[in-house]
């Protein structure tokens, strides 16, 4: 391990923050982490927006329903992708897990939260005046982490396989 896998195997999604505020510069930080993630023939077909006003924070986590620890993060990144682009999708998920992991660097706790194909993702473009050409595709809550997270991951040998699937070490 070196530390920057030690980032990425010490993440765990965590939906209880701290009312600790997290300074402008981190969170700059994490958006330019996000923009420099690599995109199918590098697009960058998406727009961040940082929420950290505390109402529209509220208002988003009433929109899901399922996320109410949206409410109580220090900032929530809202991730869109320009769904007319091919690979929005696998381009918006690269983004979102590198501010996640930008965050985990920066000693901040996220839980990402689904935003494609949830009925709420068209009401939270809305809420935060985007353009309709883009739509929802995560959303990223952050804080200073009040619980630790453990949930169970498959092992190695379950979920991996060298050259082809079934040889003699299998
Ligand atoms: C595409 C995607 C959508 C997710 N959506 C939600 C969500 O809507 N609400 C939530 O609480 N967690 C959500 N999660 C977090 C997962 O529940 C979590 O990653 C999983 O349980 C594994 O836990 P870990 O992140 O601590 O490793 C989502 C994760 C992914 C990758």
């Amino acid at each position: 391990m070196n530390v920057g896998t030690m980032t990425i195997k010490s993440r765990r999604s965590v939906r209880k923050y701290r009312p600790t505020k997290i300074p402008p510069y981190v969170i700059q930080d994490v958006l330019d982490c996000g923009r420099l993630a690599p995109t199918a023939n590098n697009l960058q077909p998406w727009l961040f927006g940082a929420v950290t006003d505390r109402d529209l924070l509220r208002k988003i986590a009433d929109l899901t329903g399922s996320a109410p620890f949206i409410a109580d993060a220090a900032v929530c990144i809202a991730v869109f992708g320009r769904f007319g682009e091919t690979f929005y999708l696998e381009d918006c998920a690269a983004a979102t897990m590198n501010m996640i992991i930008a965050f985990q660097n920066h000693g901040l706790a996220t839980c990402w939260v689904a935003g494609d194909k949830k009925p709420y993702a068209e009401p939270v473009r809305e809420l935060l005046g985007v353009p309709p050409e883009y739509s929802l595709v995560s959303l990223i809550p952050a804080g200073a982490p009040a619980e630790v997270g453990n949930p169970p991951k498959k092992t190695l040998d379950e979920v991996t396989f060298q050259d082809r699937y079934g040889g003699k070490d299998r």
